[in-house]
C-alpha cells in the first residue's frame, strides 16, 4: 500500500490581488507535493480562500458590491495565478462553499453539546485588520495591535467562547511528545513564552457586529469567528462530517497518513495553539507538522500593496518562464527563514544555476554524444576509473540525501544537493577531459564510459529537479532521448539505465540573461503598481 501524504497551504484572504508572497507559499507546497507524488506517495494537496470576515465585508462595501461578488472576482485572480505557476493542487476550497458551511456548523454545534463552548460577553481591544482581540497588556499604552501595529478599537459583544483551559495541558504534552510538530523548532518557544505561559484566555468564537460569516444555528445574530471558520477548511475539504467522507478517512483519520500544514510566520499562533485544541475537542488527531516558512521581504520591508513594492507574478513568469521563477523561490529563499527579494539576486541565481550550471551541462553532454557517438548514448558498462566511480557514488548519495532532506521539509537544501550533483558532473567533464580521450584511439572505452556516466547523471538530476522544473525536466528527457515509459522516479534513480538512446539536440534549456537589462525589467515591474497606487 502506498504511503499517504496530505499537504495544505493557508487559505488566503481574497482582500487584494495575489502577489509573489502568496505565490511563494503555494509554490513551495506544490514542489513538496510533486516530489512526494513522484516518489509514489498517495498525495493530496489543498489550497483555497478564506472568504469571510469584517475586512472582506468592508472591502466589498467600499467597492459597492456584495461580499460574495467581491470574493468571486478576487478568486478568479488566485486560480489564474495558480495556473500560471503550474500549481498541481487537488482541490480548491472556498469558505463560502456549502460543503464548508455544513462542516463548520456541525463542528460548532458539537462544541456547544460537549461543553467546549459557552455563551458569555466579550470586551476587549480589537484589531480589524488581524480580526483579533487583544488584552490591555498586549495593546500597551499606545493601543496598537501587537501583530500589525495598527490602532485597535474597544469593543463589547455577546459571544460564544471556546474553553481553552480544558486543553492546555494536552497541548503542551503534544509539543513535548512531538518536537517537530512546530517546525522549525525555534518557533515553539515563542508560542509557549508569549502566549501560553502568560495564561491563555478562552477564545471568543462568534461575532455579532457584522454578518459576513457562517451563521450560528443556535443563536441568531451570531456569525462564527473567521479563524474557527478558516482553520476548519483543512478537514471540511476532505469531507469531514459530510455524506462522502472517504478522503477524510484516507488522508486525516488514518494514522499512517502524514499531514503537513505550511504557513507563514504571521499565523503560527492560530495553527499551533487553537487548531490543535479544536481538533482535541473533536477527538481528532493533529497534523504531524505545522511548517512555518519565513516572509519574503523587499529592501524596504514586507511586500505590501500600500508600499508599492509588490511583484506581480504573471509578467515575471512571462519573461523568465515558470520553471525559472519556481526555481528561484525554492533555492534563493531558505525554506523556514525570512528571505529578501532583489532583482539582482533573482537574475544572478538564474544565470549561475540554470544557464551556466544545468543548461551548460546538458548542452555540452548532448553535443559530445553527437560528435563522438553519432548521437547514441553508449551502453552503461559500470565504472572504468575513479572519476566514473566518484560520479556514480555522488549520484547515488544525492538521491538518498534528496529523499531524507525533502521528507524533513528541508526543501532548499534538498534541491541544493541536486545542484551539487550537477556541479559534480560539470567538474567530471573537466577532469575526464573527453576531448583528449577522443584523440587517442586506445581510450575509446573510457570515452564511451564518460558519455554514459554523464547521460545517466543528467537523467538522475533531471528527475530529481522535476518537481520544480515542471516543463524543462521534460525537455531534458527529450534531449536525452528518454522514452516515455522510462520517465519515472524508479527508473531514473537506478543509475546506469540509459544506454542506446538517441540524443536530440534542442534549444538552450535556460538562455543566459543579460543582467543589466533584466534587472531593469524587474525594477520597472515593481514600479508599475506604485504609480497605480498613487493615482
Ligand atoms: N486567511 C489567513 C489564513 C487562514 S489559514 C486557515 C491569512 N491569509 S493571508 O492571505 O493574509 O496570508 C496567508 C499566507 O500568505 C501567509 O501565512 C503566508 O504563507 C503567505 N504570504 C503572504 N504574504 C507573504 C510574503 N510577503 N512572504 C511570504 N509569504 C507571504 O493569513
Amino acid at each position: 500500500m502506498s504511503k499517504k501524504f496530505y499537504i495544505t497551504t493557508p487559505i488566503y484572504y481574497p482582500s487584494a490581488s495575489p502577489h509573489l508572497g502568496h505565490a511563494y507559499c503555494t509554490t513551495m507546497c506544490d514542489i513538496i507535493a510533486r516530489g512526494k507524488r513522484m516518489r509514489g506517495f498517495e498525495t493530496y494537496f489543498l489550497t483555497g480562500l478564506d472568504e469571510h470576515g469584517e475586512k472582506i465585508q468592508e472591502n466589498a462595501e467600499a467597492k459597492g458590491v456584495t461580499p460574495q461578488e467581491f470574493v468571486d472576482e478576487v478568486a478568479v485572480k488566485f486560480t489564474s495565478l495558480w495556473k500560471t505557476m503550474g500549481i498541481s493542487n487537488d482541490d480548491f476550497i472556498r469558505t463560502t462553499q456549502p460543503r464548508h458551511y455544513e462542516t463548520v456548523k456541525k463542528i460548532f454545534s458539537s462544541f456547544i453539546k460537549n461543553d467546549d463552548a459557552y455563551l458569555g460577553a466579550y470586551k476587549g481591544w480589537y484589531c480589524v485588520h488581524e480580526e483579533s482581540y487583544w488584552t490591555e497588556t498586549q495593546v500597551g499604552p499606545e493601543h496598537v495591535c501587537p501583530e500589525c501595529g495598527r490602532p485597535v478599537v474597544e469593543k463589547e459583544e455577546p459571544s460564544y467562547f471556546f474553553r481553552c483551559g480544558k486543553y492546555v495541558d494536552e497541548l503542551l504534552k503534544l509539543y513535548d511528545e512531538n518536537p517537530t510538530f512546530i517546525t522549525p523548532e525555534g518557533r515553539k518557544a515563542e508560542m509557549v513564552n508569549n502566549f501560553i505561559k502568560p495564561g491563555l484566555n478562552d477564545l471568543c468564537i462568534t461575532r455579532t457586529t457584522f454578518d459576513w460569516g457562517i451563521p450560528v444555528k443556535e443563536a441568531e445574530g451570531h456569525v462564527i469567528y473567521v479563524w474557527l471558520d478558516a482553520l476548519t477548511n483543512y478537514i471540511s475539504a476532505l469531507g469531514y462530517l459530510q455524506e462522502d467522507d472517504s478522503k477524510f478517512q484516507k488522508f486525516w483519520n488514518d494514522p499512517e497518513s502524514e499531514i503537513v500544514h505550511v504557513i507563514g510566520a504571521d499565523i503560527t499562533r492560530f495553527h499551533t495553539i487553537y487548531w490543535p485544541m479544536f481538533l482535541k475537542a473533536l477527538n481528532l488527531r493533529e497534523p504531524n507538522r505545522v511548517f512555518v516558512h519565513g516572509l519574503m521581504m523587499m529592501k524596504d520591508g514586507k511586500m505590501s500593496k500600500s508600499k508599492g513594492n509588490v511583484i506581480p507574478v504573471p509578467p515575471l513568469v512571462d519573461r523568465f518562464g515558470v520553471d525559472a521563477v519556481r526555481y528561484y523561490l525554492a533555492r534563493e529563499i531558505i525554506f523556514g527563514q525570512d528571505g529578501q527579494f532583489t532583482p539582482e539576486q533573482f537574475v544572478e541565481r538564474l544565470n549561475a544555476d540554470l544557464a551556466n550550471n544545468l543548461g551548460n551541462l546538458l548542452n555540452r553532454s548532448v553535443s559530445m554524444i553527437n560528435k563522438y557517438f553519432d548521437g547514441v548514448i553508449p551502453e552503461y558498462k559500470g565504472e572504468l576509473n575513479d572519476l566514473d566511480k566518484n560520479l556514480k557514488e555522488t549520484a547515488e548519495k544525492t538521491i538518498k540525501a534528496y529523499e531524507v532532506l525533502s521528507d524533513d521539509l528541508k526543501v532548499t537544501e534538498s534541491y541544493g544537493a541536486v545542484m551539487d550533483l550537477v556541479s559534480a558532473a560539470n567538474k567530471y567533464i573537466e577532469e575526464s577531459a573527453p576531448w583528449a580521450l577522443a584523440k587517442d584511439p586506445s581510450k575509446a572505452e573510457e570515452l564511451a564510459s564518460c558519455m554514459s556516466h554523464l547521460a545517466n547523471a543528467i537523467f538522475v538530476a533531471g528527475m530529481l529537479l522535476s518537481p520544480i522544473l515542471v516543463t524543462k525536466s521534460e525537455k531534458i528527457f527529450d534531449q536525452l532521448g528518454v522514452d516515455a515509459s522510462m520517465r519515472n522516479y524508479e527508473t531514473a534513480t537506478k543509475f546506469g539505465v540509459l544506454g542506446g538512446q538517441k540524443v536530440v539536440k534542442g534549444d538552450q534549456l535556460f538562455p543566459r540573461l543579460d543582467v543589466e537589462a533584466e534587472v531593469q525589467f524587474i525594477k520597472d515591474l515593481m514600479a508599475a503598481p506604485k504609480e497605480k497606487a498613487a493615482a
